[in-house]
């Protein structure tokens, strides 16, 4: 008998002499059970698992290994098949499972496998299909020397991983019956290998999305006859789509998105594209325009050419392409009329961003012809006019953005959107401006409505009444108005709002009991009683950050710049799930609550520019996640708490209250001042503090992230 040979990890078998000894010793021995060498490679594979998901219940050396789990034999009784995905197994894929002389398929994706992928499995002399996704192996993929015979892996699948290192070349040129190569998602670099084609004519698949490659995209990949998708969407490559490519025109599936691409769209020889599908190449830097020829492109669904630098008009051919589904141009220097596009046609269209633009003009009537749009986005062109009330027929639209344009009659607006039913998501901020909020409870429906930014349109007027029966709604945004009034009691009715924004208005009153009273905001844990699905579109609050799903935004309350008076209610301490509150720039009186102190999930706490006086309270030390702290320009006095996350803020959190006292100020405390406010023994405190500053490293890293966000959290409307 001879056994599977013990394989130390990183030496080269001699794997041609040995699969021909092997082979010879498969055909001196027919037999209909596997064999005890067969056996014994299992085994030693099972031997490398450090977890083995319970395998080692079912591998028992006493039975035949056919019926062991994941194994699978052909008639003749030979190892055909080994198939484990998500077993949670762990440890190292052993070279011995390349001794399998009849090994066809192994299958070990959505594994935690480490170290490296055998070279014996790539070069084995069975094996058809392979496929590793979705595991961490790790380190370098070598090269098969140009010496090898062919081999006949088909279908290698290394994708989801965290291979390093240059992507090899030369290994291809012995692959010459490989179908499909999926190596997205690791970090690969050096170039794509241009002779793919040459020794592998039937290559039908190749993506290599998510890695570092360089370099430009090679020509000869025109010579792929068969080729049908080719994705290298986010890595680092340069120059143009190479003339040669287009002769690949079984192309299906073209994709390049987030790499430093270049130069026009050639619409001679797109056209040669006759199959495609799906053409995405956003976030690149093409010139030039969309070629008229795209509208020959009959079979075309998606079309995304979102963030480049692409100009003009929109060729009007693009209606021909009846198949679209998708279609995204945003962010980039297009102009003109859109009405120059019969949109009629695109009976499919589910997806129009056309997001900062330069489109001017009205919204064209045709684009409600697209019974089918769930998503509409015109955000940030220069669009003008009063809504049409035939966007009423686009029942399925749930995603509606039309902000920083020139749109006018809100009232009118409201009244006609209100029949688009399913609704969810409703950006219209910086358009109407000076015009008066309607107050007028006609306006109804909106009943899914969970997203609402009216911001940035001067309007006039009072938080309206007819807001209160939005009662899905999560977040609401009416800042920078000229909304006056007070903050109506109805506001805790609305039992899903966890973010509020009404900065920069010239709203009265006291901040009302009710405020302090709303649900989503009283507890932290509320997650699960958001729609959990993802926006149709995701929602930038600027070009830089993005939200796909409500429950990813920060619960905030924003009542900076207005005209509130009285005191900061202590029942503010209620709202237990708070990541940010601003009180600025108003004009409360009275002191800090301690109950503030219980706000222990905030993040932002800006209470500057009022007339607050009293201590700060010393608990608010306590706030481990607190990374901007504001009470500038207001009458506090007494020391400034020093440690926990308050050794982070600088002397502008505190700035203008002449009477506060501490180190860092030419204002020492005296004791009588700073008697009273640490009750806590040395040695507690000593707890405190290396606790806080724990938090305070964990932020370190946490907090550029944040800030960056935080920022944001009330200052840009989303669109
Ligand atoms: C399996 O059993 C054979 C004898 O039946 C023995 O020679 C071999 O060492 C066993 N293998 C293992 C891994 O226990
Ligand atoms: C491997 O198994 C997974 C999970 O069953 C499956 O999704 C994948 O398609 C299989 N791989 C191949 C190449 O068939
Ligand atoms: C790996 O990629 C191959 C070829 O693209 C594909 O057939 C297979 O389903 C993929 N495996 C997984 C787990 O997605
Ligand atoms: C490549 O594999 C990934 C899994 O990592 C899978 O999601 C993707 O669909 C595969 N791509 C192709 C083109 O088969
Ligand atoms: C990329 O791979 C990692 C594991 O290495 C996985 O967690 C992640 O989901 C993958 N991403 C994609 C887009 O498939
Ligand atoms: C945008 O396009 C117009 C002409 O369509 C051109 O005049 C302008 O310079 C372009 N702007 C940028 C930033 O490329
Ligand atoms: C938008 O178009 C107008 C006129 O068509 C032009 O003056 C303006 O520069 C364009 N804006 C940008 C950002 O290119
Ligand atoms: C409206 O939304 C509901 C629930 O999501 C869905 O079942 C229905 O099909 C949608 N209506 C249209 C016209 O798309
Ligand atoms: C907005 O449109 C009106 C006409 O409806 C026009 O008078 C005004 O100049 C436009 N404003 C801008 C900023 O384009
Ligand atoms: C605004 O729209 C309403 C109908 O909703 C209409 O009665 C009113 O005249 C319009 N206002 C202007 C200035 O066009
Ligand atoms: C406040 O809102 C007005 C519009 O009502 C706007 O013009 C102004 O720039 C905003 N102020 C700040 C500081 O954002
Ligand atoms: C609080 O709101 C004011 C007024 O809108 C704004 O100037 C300030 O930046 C906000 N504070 C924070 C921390 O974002």
């Amino acid at each position: 008998m001879r056994f599977c040979k013990k394989f130390s990890n990183g030496f080269p078998t001699p794997f041609l002499g040995l699969s021909l000894a092997l082979l010879l010793f498969a055909f001196l021995q027919p037999t209909s059970s596997c064999t005890e060498q067969e056996k014994s490679c299992l085994l030693q594979f099972l031997a490398g698992l450090s977890q083995d998901g319970g395998l080692a219940l079912s591998w028992q050396n006493g039975t035949h290994c056919c019926t062991w789990e994941g194994v699978a034999c052909g008639a003749d009784g030979t190892v055909t098949d080994v198939s484990l995905t998500s077993k949670g197994l762990e440890g190292h894929i052993s070279a011995s499972l390349g001794e399998l002389t009849g090994l066809l398929r192994i299958n070990l994706s959505h594994n935690m496998l480490s170290g490296g992928l055998p070279l014996e499995l790539m070069s084995s002399n069975s094996i058809v299909v392979l496929d590793v996704s979705f595991n961490r192996l790790n380190g370098d993929l070598r090269e098969l020397p140009s010496s090898t015979p062919g081999r006949p892996l088909q279908v290698f699948n290394i994708s989801s991983n965290l291979f390093t290192g240059q992507f090899p070349s030369k290994t291809w040129e012995v692959m010459n019956s490989l179908v499909a190569l999926n190596a997205s998602n690791n970090s690969f670099t050096g170039q794509i290998p241009s002779h793919f084609c040459s020794s592998s004519p039937g290559l039908t698949v190749i993506a290599l999305c998510y890695n570092q490659l360089s370099g430009s995209i090679p020509p000869e990949l025109g010579n792929c006859s068969m080729l049908k998708v080719l994705k290298a969407g986010h890595n680092n490559l340069t120059g143009p789509l190479p003339g040669e490519l287009f002769s690949a025109t079984s192309l299906e599936y073209l994709s390049f998105p987030n790499n430093g691409l270049q130069g026009i769209l050639d619409g001679a020889r797109i056209i040669n594209l006759r199959n495609l599908e799906t053409l995405d190449l956003g976030g690149n830097n093409f010139t030039g325009r969309i070629p008229n020829d795209i509208g020959q492109l009959r079979r075309l669904k998606k079309l995304r050419l979102g963030r480049n630098k692409l100009s003009e008009e929109l060729p009007s051919s693009l209606g021909s392409c009846t198949n679209l589904r998708t279609i995204d141009l945003g962010s980039n220097n297009f102009s003109g009329e859109l009405a120059k596009v019969k949109f009629s046609n695109l009976h499919n269209l589910k997806t129009l961003d056309l997001l900062y633009n330069n489109f001017t003009g009205t919204i064209p009537e045709s684009i409600y012809s697209c019974r089918n749009l769930t998503a509409l986005r015109l955000s940030g062109n220069n669009l003008q006019g009063q809504l049409s009330p035939q966007i009423g027929n686009l029942k399925s639209l749930t995603f509606l953005s039309l902000g920083q344009n020139n749109f006018t009659n809100i009232t009118n607006t409201l009244q006609i959107l209100k029949s688009c039913r399913n609704l969810t998501t409703l950006l219209i901020t910086v358009n109407f401006m000076h015009e008066t909020m309607p107050n007028d409870d006609s306006i109804d429906g909106f009943e899914n409505l969970q997203v609402l930014d009216l911001g940035g349109c001067s309007l006039l007027g009072k938080i309206p009444h007819w807001l209160s029966k939005l009662t899905n709604l999560e977040m609401l945004f009416l800042d920078n108005n000229q909304l006056s009034g007070p903050i109506p009691d109805w506001i805790s009715s609305l039992n899903y709002l966890f973010s509020l924004d009404i900065s920069n208005n010239s709203l009265t009153g006291e901040i009302p009991e009710a405020l302090t009273e709303m649900p989503m905001l009283k507890s932290a844990k509320t997650a699960a009683r958001l729609d959990p699905t993802i926006f149709e579109l995701p929602i930038y609050v600027d070009a830089s950050l993005q939200y796909r799903k409500a429950s990813a935004f920060p619960k905030a309350l924003n009542l900076g710049n207005n005209d509130f008076t009285g005191v900061i209610p202590p029942e503010i301490g209620l709202l237990k799930g708070l990541h940010a509150l601003n009180l600025s720039f108003n004009k409360l009186h009275g002191d800090i609550p301690q109950s503030i102190c219980n706000l222990t999930n905030l993040l932002v706490l800006d209470l500057s520019n009022n007339h607050l006086a009293g201590a700060i309270p010393a608990a608010l030390i306590n706030l481990h996640f607190l990374s901007k702290f504001n009470v500038s320009f207001n009458d506090l006095e007494g020391p400034v708490p020093t440690t926990g996350q308050f050794s982070t803020f600088t002397n502008s959190s505190f700035d203008g209250n002449p009477k506060l006292c501490g180190p860092m100020f030419n204002h020492h405390c005296n004791s009588a001042e700073a008697g009273p406010v640490s009750t806590l023994s040395k040695e507690q405190t000593y707890e405190k503090v290396v606790f806080a500053s724990a938090f305070g490293a964990f932020f370190a890293v946490g907090v550029l992230y944040d800030q960056i966000v935080l920022s944001r959290y009330f200052l840009a409307s989303a669109i």
